[in-house]
This record gives structure tokens, C-alpha cells and sequence, in this order.
């Protein structure tokens, strides 16, 4: 049984991309391993965050979690700021973390290019989202592409405080899909999908009604050839179609591609759109149902509880590795 972490960002209603990246493939791991999975709430301060929204956000990520099949009696489902070891565990890992390497991440130029208040809080994300995945002895971590190279520092981060101090962290491993990694913006498909991009065009959000995706979908950006290929380079609107089709419905690329042989990006585009409905209708319906539900605050309790017993475990081992704190005198 391996242990596994993954975490996502209550920072706007869910994208397609999270779904397909991510969330999708968190299901099927909770069958034979031990796992955690995070609404990490306060990695999404790290932007401006207007509060209400935070926490209604913070709720309906917790219920689409269970809406999209992670039973939290399998799995624990979490918020992070109701286990206080996360940004206790996040703080001692910026202390062996070089800020050179944390302006290096990509995530960090994207965010901050162009604005004049940056927050410190965004530069020290990669140290907290390492405390997340070391806090639990984690050996896989599923995720989308866009978070390599966290990942990358995560492993370097643990081997550094591993050799620096003792031995106490597993390395983890990175998880990504081979569909479904990167799903592009359907406005600019050489740009990923995101819960932030402006145009609400872009991105199919998990909540979109019917209407909406097939709007989107059939206003999706592609060419005038008119042939249904996968082609990332030179056709990179309708390869993020296929992608998005392929993940959905378990197809392969290449069985669509010669389904869709002579056929315009009419019908393509159609079946497509089918096809994302079809994948988020049931969830749809056990998210409706659960929100309006008191079962959801139960079940964050639990979590909450399950997850601060492990990470209190592991916080006291890493404070004992640094020396912090003291060791009580044995009374005579
Ligand atoms: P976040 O909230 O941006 O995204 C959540 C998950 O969705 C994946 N993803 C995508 N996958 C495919 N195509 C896309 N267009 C797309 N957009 C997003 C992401 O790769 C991610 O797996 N830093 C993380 C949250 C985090 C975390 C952690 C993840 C905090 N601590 C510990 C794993 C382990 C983030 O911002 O994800």
C-alpha cells in the first residue's frame, strides 16, 4: 500500500483541466493506497482572495472532491488550514530553501510578471506545498504537468533536509497522466486552461450547465483544414480537442482520429462536447445534493482529524531533526 497526496487550490470554480489533469485519476488510487487529498486554502492566498469567496469556495471544492467519487471513509479529504503542522512544517522548509531557486519556478515569473505588489507569500509557495506531500511519508503525488517542477524541488527540498539533518522524509514520486496532462485554453490552445484566465470562453468550468460547454466547445479555436489529426504543433486546437474527447470517454486518440476520418469538425465538435457532458453530469447531480447536505461539515472533521494525527507525527520528528524546542527534564 503506497501513500498518496494531492492537493488543489479553492482559488475559482474548478476548470476541465483539473478535472482531466488531476481530479479524475485521484479516484481510482484510493482503491488500494493510503490517501490524502487537500483544499489547499492557503496556497490560494498567496493572491488577493476576496473572503467570502474563499470560504463558499473552499466548500464546493471539498464537495466536488466527493462528487467525483473520493469516498472520505477510503480517503482523507482535508482542508489544510484546520492542520496547523502544514504551515508549521511550510516555514522550516524555507529555511533550506535558496531563493534562487524559488524565482526560478515558473509558476512564480508567470504570477508575478508585470505586477508591482508581489506578494512574499508567492515566492514561498514551493516550500509549503513540500511541507503538504513530506507531512504524510508520501511516495506518489498525482498531478497535472504545470506542477513538475514543484515536484522536482519537493524531491530536492526532502533530499536536502534528509542529508542535513536526518534521514526522516520520503522522497516522493511525481504522477502524471498520459492523457490529459495539459488541456489547453480552447480560446488559445497553445495555453493551458485555467481557473484565472479573463476570457470565460476559454476554459469549460466543472459547474458549466450543458448550454455553456457546448457553446464553448463549438466556439473552440482550430483551423481550416478541416481534418480531425492529432497534431500538437501545427494543430494545436484540435489536438486539445482529441485530448479532451480521448480523457473523457477512454477512447484512444487514435481510434478517433479514424472515426472522424472524412468527417468535418462539425460533428467532432458536437460529439466532443457529448462526451464532457456526459463526464461531468453525474457529478454535477452529487454535487447538488451534497452542498445543500450538513453531511459535508461531518466529513471535513473527520479529515481534519484523521490528517492532524499523521502531520503532528511528522511535525515533531522534523522539529526533533532541527533541534527546535526542548527536551523536558525526566522528573526523579
Ligand atoms: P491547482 O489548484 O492549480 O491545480 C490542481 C490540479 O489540477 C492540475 N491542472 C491541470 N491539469 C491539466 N490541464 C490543465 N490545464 C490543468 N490546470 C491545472 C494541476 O496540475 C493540479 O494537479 N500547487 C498546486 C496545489 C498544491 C498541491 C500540493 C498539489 C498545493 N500543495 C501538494 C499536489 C501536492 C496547484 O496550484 O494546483
Amino acid at each position: 500500500m503506497k501513500k498518496i497526496f494531492s492537493g488543489i487550490q479553492p482559488s475559482g470554480t474548478l476548470t476541465l483541466g483539473n478535472y482531466l489533469g488531476a481530479m479524475k485519476h485521484f479516484v481510482a488510487l484510493q482503491e488500494e493506497n493510503e490517501c490524502y487529498f487537500c483544499v489547499v486554502d492557503e496556497h490560494a492566498i498567496t493572491v488577493p482572495q476576496d473572503r467570502l469567496k474563499l470560504r463558499e469556495n473552499i466548500k464546493s471544492l471539498a464537495a466536488l472532491y466527493i462528487a467525483s467519487g473520493i469516498d472520505p471513509d477510503k480517503s482523507v479529504l482535508f482542508i489544510q488550514s484546520e492542520v496547523s503542522a502544514h504551515t508549521q512544517l511550510g516555514w522550516m522548509l524555507q529555511t533550506v530553501s535558496y531563493i534562487g531557486e524559488l524565482e526560478r519556478m515558473t509558476q512564480f515569473k508567470d504570477k508575478s510578471k508585470g505586477k508591482e505588489a508581489v506578494s512574499a507569500g508567492l515566492l514561498t509557495y514551493p516550500p509549503l506545498m513540500a511541507a503538504d506531500i513530506l507531512l504524510y511519508n508520501t511516495d506518489i503525488v498525482p498531478v497535472g504537468e504545470d506542477q513538475k517542477q514543484h515536484l522536482e524541488l519537493t524531491r530536492d527540498l526532502a533530499q536536502r533536509f534528509n542529508h542535513r539533518y536526518n534521514d526522516i522524509f520520503t522522497v516522493p514520486e511525481i504522477s502524471i497522466p498520459k492523457v490529459g496532462a495539459r488541456i489547453m485554453s480552447l480560446q488559445e490552445p497553445t495555453k493551458k486552461m485555467s481557473k484565472s484566465d479573463d476570457n470565460q470562453k476559454a476554459s469549460i468550468f466543472m459547474l458549466d450547465t450543458e448550454k455553456q460547454i457546448e457553446k464553448k466547445i463549438k466556439s473552440a479555436v482550430t483551423d481550416s483544414e478541416g481534418i480531425v489529426k492529432y497534431d500538437k504543433e501545427n494543430k494545436p486546437g484540435v489536438s486539445n480537442l482529441l485530448t479532451i474527447y480521448a480523457s473523457c470517454t477512454g477512447e484512444s486518440i487514435a481510434d478517433l482520429e479514424l472515426k472522424y476520418q472524412n468527417k468535418g469538425y462539425g460533428e467532432f465538435k458536437q460529439d466532443t462536447a457529448d462526451a464532457v457532458i456526459n463526464a461531468l453530469r453525474p457529478i454535477q447531480e452529487r454535487y447538488y445534493q451534497l452542498i445543500e447536505s450538513e453531511e459535508l461539515d461531518a466529513l471535513l472533521d473527520q479529515g481534519a482529524d484523521k490528517a492532524n494525527f499523521a502531520a503532528t507525527k511528522m511535525l515533531r520528528k522534523a522539529k526533533k531533526a532541527m533541534g527546535l524546542g526542548r527536551v523536558k527534564k525526566k522528573k526523579k
